[in-house]
This record gives C-alpha cells, structure tokens and sequence, in this order.
C-alpha cells in the first residue's frame, strides 16, 4: 500500500507535519505500508494559470515539480492532505498543489477519462489552527473534499487540530496525539475490515 502525504506548510516538523506523522507511523505499526512524505516548500508549483490546456489534453501545460507529481497522487493508495490554516483556509503551497489539479479534474469531468475504477483509495485531510472557531476549518475541509473528487478517492474524513501555534505544539498535547492515533486505527480497521 502506497502512502502518500502532502505537506503544505513552509514549516519544517511544524504542528501539520507532526500529525500526520502521528498518523501515518500509527498506521503503518498496524498494517504495512511505504509512506511516501511531499514537502511542497521545497518544491516549485506554480498556481494555475487557468488557460484550458488541460480541459482538451488532460494535461496541465504548465512545466514545473508538479509534473512528477501527478504519477505520484495517481498511484498513491492511500493520500493525506496536511497543512496549516492560514486566514480560514489551506496554506497558498498546498492550496497551488490542489488548483493544479485541475487537469484531474478535466480529465475525469470533461474528457471523461476513467481512473483506477473499482479501486477504492482513501483520501484524509490533516489541518492545524492556532486559534478554536468553530466554523476554523469549514473551508478548508470544502477544498480537501472537492480534491478528493476530482482524483476518484474517497473522502474518509479529517483530523483537525485547534490550539496549536508555535512549532512543536502538537507534540507536547498528548490528547491531539491520541486523536491521531485513533485516527490511524480506524483507518487501519477499514482496510483490513
Ligand atoms: C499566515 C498565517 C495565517 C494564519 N491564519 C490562521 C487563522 O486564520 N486561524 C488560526 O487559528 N490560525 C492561523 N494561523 C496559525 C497556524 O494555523 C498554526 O500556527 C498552525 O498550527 C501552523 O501549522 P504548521 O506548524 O504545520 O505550519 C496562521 C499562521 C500564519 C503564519
């Protein structure tokens, strides 16, 4: 089982990193799986341009380390959106991954391209937040469910973490940590049930 995490913050080990690894090293105790970390900080993805390039090809025009990762988000069994709030919403690095996948999108509504059909993947968002609104990641869940469509997986719900701020919050919560491992197990007990 392919494993796949996005990291859409600029912060190294910050609070989304770390839950996601809670997750993945929870998961992964359990059943066995190569997990597979994407830090978009360090990689150039340029936000769509919106030119309908893809909308005749299924392809995005646009040239950049993208490119390698649409093969990656394709094989990936299992797929995690990680990232930070900022103003309500995702990060601007991973908000450019998910816009760039437009020529997913194209390709399934548009071109009607079936993909991996009758293969069931499972796609989670990991979020963090400094503050506790309740309506904090409203947003963000909206955009990780609309990515998950387009891509043909299934949204399996999200882990969202309130109150951490400063890198290395999430790790000194045991209860945030818990969650996470939850998480995992109930994952776990999908694929294997
Ligand atoms: C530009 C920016 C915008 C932010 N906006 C919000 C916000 O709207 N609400 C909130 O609760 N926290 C906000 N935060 C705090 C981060 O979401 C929080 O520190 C998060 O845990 C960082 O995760 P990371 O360590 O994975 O980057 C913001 C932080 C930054 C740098």
């Amino acid at each position: 089982m392919k494993i796949l995490i996005v990291l859409g913050s600029p912060r190294r080990k910050g609070n989304s990193e770390s839950a996601a690894a809670a997750v993945a090293e929870e998961l992964t105790s359990i059943v066995p799986g190569e997990v597979e970390y994407v830090r978009l900080a360090k990689l150039a993805v340029s936000p769509c341009i919106g030119c309908g390039g893809c909308e005749k090809s299924g392809e995005c025009v646009v040239k950049d380390d993208m490119t390698e990762l649409y093969p990656k988000v394709d094989e990936a069994d299992l797929i995690f959106l990680a990232a930070p709030t900022y103003f309500y919403g995702l990060s601007a690095q991973i908000k450019s991954f998910i816009d760039r996948i437009q020529a997913r999108w194209s390709r399934k509504y548009l071109l009607k391209v079936k993909f991996r059909e009758g293969e069931p993947r499972t796609g989670y968002l990991v979020c963090t937040a400094a503050t506790h609104g309740k309506k904090l990641f409203d947003g963000s869940v909206l955009v990780a469910k609309s990515f998950f469509d387009a891509i043909d997986v299934k949204y399996g719900g999200s882990l969202l973490i309130r109150g951490v701020d400063k890198r290395g919050a999430f790790s000194a919560k045991q209860d945030e940590i818990d969650q996470a491992r939850a998480l995992a197990r109930d994952i776990a007990a999908q694929l294997t049930g």
